[in-house]
């Protein structure tokens, strides 16, 4: 029995979990990137551990302490991600895509600091990044394998938040409601768990570790039946 009597429901099982945000270099000193701390993806690491998981961590620039007992992997770009990613999923039970991917990327990255001219910067050029997530639930590492995404959501969260769930082929999309100083970089959290069977999750605002828990609690009824 794992924390005070709830059972290690995740015994057994090898789940990956990617956390953070990647950058995509400019030049050696610059990047495009984005505010995310990496702080859901290693609640979810934190979590999935105390139930008794084997974990994975493909972690992306995040400066917390790694959870003991996972495998940390870090990342720079999304396709090192990807990379990381793709290399672990073939035995893994859930896949759980927290970390923001980068969507762009520079076309070429500046082999030397880009140096003022007095004559304004050249623009930036951008080249679409991998889609990660879409790739995962196409191609499925292990028949049955639980895949969840994540999208940060402004607007009609719950009307984009299905098109998105759609349109990635996921089992399950966490969607974060955005702006005013929610999700990014906070400690608390307030989501609702969309499943491509239709159904719809609510989870209150709380610490990062309970919408994990909870994730893992619509995670762990789709996982397919344990290697014996
Ligand atoms: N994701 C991914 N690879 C990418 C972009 C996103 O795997 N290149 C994953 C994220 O990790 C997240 C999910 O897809 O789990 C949704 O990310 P989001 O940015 O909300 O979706 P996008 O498809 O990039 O759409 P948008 O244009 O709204 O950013
Ligand atoms: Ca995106």
């Amino acid at each position: 029995l794992a924390r005070g009597g709830l059972p290690a429901d995740l015994a057994g099982r090898h789940v990956l979990i990617t956390a953070g945000g990647t950058r995509e270099p400019i030049d050696p000193v610059r990047f495009i990137g984005n505010r995310s701390s990496g702080r859901q993806g290693y609640a979810l690491a934190a979590t999935a551990l105390a139930r008794g998981a084997r974990v994975s961590l493909v972690s992306a620039n995040v400066a917390l302490p790694p959870p003991a007992g996972a495998e940390v992997v870090g990342v720079g770009t999304a396709r090192e991600l990807r990379d990381a990613v793709l290399a672990r999923s073939g035995d893994a039970d859930a896949v759980v895509m927290a970390a923001a991917v980068a969507d762009f990327r520079p076309t070429e990255t500046a082999t030397g600091k880009i140096k003022k001219t007095g004559e304004g910067p050249a623009p930036v050029e951008l080249v679409e990044n991998p889609d990660v997530l879409l790739r995962l639930s196409a191609e499925r590492g292990r028949p049955g394998q639980v895949v969840v995404g994540f999208a940060a959501e402004t607007d009609d969260v719950l009307a984009n938040g299905r098109a998105k769930l759609r349109r990635k082929g996921c089992d399950l999309l966490v969607v974060n409601q955005v702006g005013e100083g929610r999700a990014f970089g906070t400690e608390d959290n307030q989501a609702v768990v969309l499943a491509a069977d239709g159904s719809a999750t609510e989870v209150g605002s709380g610490p990062k570790e309970d919408l994990a828990d909870r994730v893992w609690d619509l995670v762990v009824p789709r996982l397919a039946p344990a290697d014996t």
